[in-house]
């Protein structure tokens, strides 16, 4: 069994189990070349057949010499070859470099003009963050929030709605199955983006009614026509840090909060919890971190506080924030890996749901 005094790998090298030293950990040149050749599509052009730099340079408008040094090191490193002659082509690993629509090594992602390639720059203000401990470092970058840059960008918002709708198709028959949606009657489906939760739900329960309220309605509207659902579901463009249309038997919070800060949170919950009155439910659908101190994942947690000032929370985190504006567990259920977690304002005497 490997310790912090055996390590698992390279014993004796200093390595850790990564297999990568604390030089390769703490590279920026090699990720940043990635993302140039990304950017300049170097990996579609040598896909076909090897090019020579010169060549490279003329099809991508820049400079020769810095491209081809650039392209050395992406050869040094494993992520290119280059033959006697010059020419560049793909490894194995720099083929990844072409996988459409995989988070792993999406050219969208990586991609320095896309919002979620910008996004990756603003890890630069790190050392800012921890400073102040409330700067988000995607506006200290650009000057604009991440929504607002990727409400600009009409191709990165569909990809963005197309990658959270990916992940929530795995897992939305589930999530329907595991709750009773229908006895809500109607619900708004707060931040809902493309529709696709909504769709999945008005599918499984044919007496369910809903509503997107998301920045932008027009995705979410395509959906339900598209679905044959426009009778009983619609969209509305809105601001979830703003009061919600009141009346509807559920709100449905899915993967937001982690977007936000805890006084951020705070509304949200706050405005569904207005909206829902006494009578209504706030539904949490997300994927919580295991527990306090132990991130799920990492890289996602570090991720949202960059781009959003937001964190990866666990249940019982979500717990108090909706605790502070009167919510109360009332139920929780396991949908997939994913938890549904029920909130009410609570009556008195009630005795919520533990989630410890
Ligand atoms: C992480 S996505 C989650 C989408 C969807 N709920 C799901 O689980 O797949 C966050 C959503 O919040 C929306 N959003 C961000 N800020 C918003 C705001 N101030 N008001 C309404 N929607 C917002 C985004 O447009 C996006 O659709």
């Amino acid at each position: 069994m490997a310790t912090s005094e055996t390590p698992a790998t390279g014993q004796g090298t200093g390595r850790r189990e990564s297999g990568r030293s604390l030089r390769e950990l703490a590279d920026l040149i090699t990720p940043m070349a990635i993302r140039v050749a990304v950017t300049l599509r170097i990996p579609q052009q040598v896909s076909g057949g090897r090019l020579t730099a010169q060549a490279l340079a003329a099809n991508t408008n820049t400079d020769p010499d810095v491209l081809e040094r650039i392209l050395l090191h992406l050869a040094a490193v494993g992520v290119l070859t280059r033959d006697d002659g010059g020419l560049f082509g793909l490894t194995p690993v720099g083929a990844q470099m072409l996988v459409e629509n995989d988070m792993v090594a999406n050219p969208d992602f990586l991609d320095l003009n896309t919002v979620a390639g910008r996004a990756e720059l603003s890890f630069v203000h790190l050392l800012d963050v921890a400073r102040s401990g409330d700067t988000v470092a995607y506006s200290a970058q650009y000057g604009t929030s991440f929504w607002d840059d990727l409400g600009k960008e009409p191709s990165s918002a569909v990809h963005f709605d197309q990658v959270m709708a990916d992940g929530m198709k795995k897992r939305v028959q589930e999530i329907a199955e595991a709750y009773d949606w229908g006895a809500l009657g109607n619900v708004v489906d707060v931040g809902g983006g493309n529709g696709t939760l909504l769709v999945g739900l008005l599918r499984a329960h044919p007496g369910l009614r809903g509503t997107v309220v998301d920045r932008d309605a027009e995705p979410a509207t395509r959906a339900f026509r598209d679905a044959g659902l426009s009778d009983r579901a619609a969209a509305l463009s809105g601001n979830f840090l703003e009061p919600l249309p009141p009346g509807a038997g559920g709100y449905v919070v899915s993967r937001i909060q982690s977007d936000w800060n805890d006084a951020d949170v705070r509304t949200i919950l706050g405005h569904c919890a207005d909206a829902a009155g006494t009578r209504g439910r706030v539904v949490v659908v997300d994927e919580f971190a295991a527990e306090e101190g132990v991130r799920t994942d990492s890289e996602t947690d570090l991720r949202m506080l960059m781009y959003y000032g937001g964190k990866e929370r666990t249940m019982e985190q979500v717990r108090q924030l909706a605790a502070d504006v009167g919510l109360s567990v009332t139920s929780l259920r396991r949908a997939a890996d994913w938890t549904i977690m029920e909130l009410s304002r609570a009556p008195r005497g009630y005795r919520p749901v533990p989630t410890g």
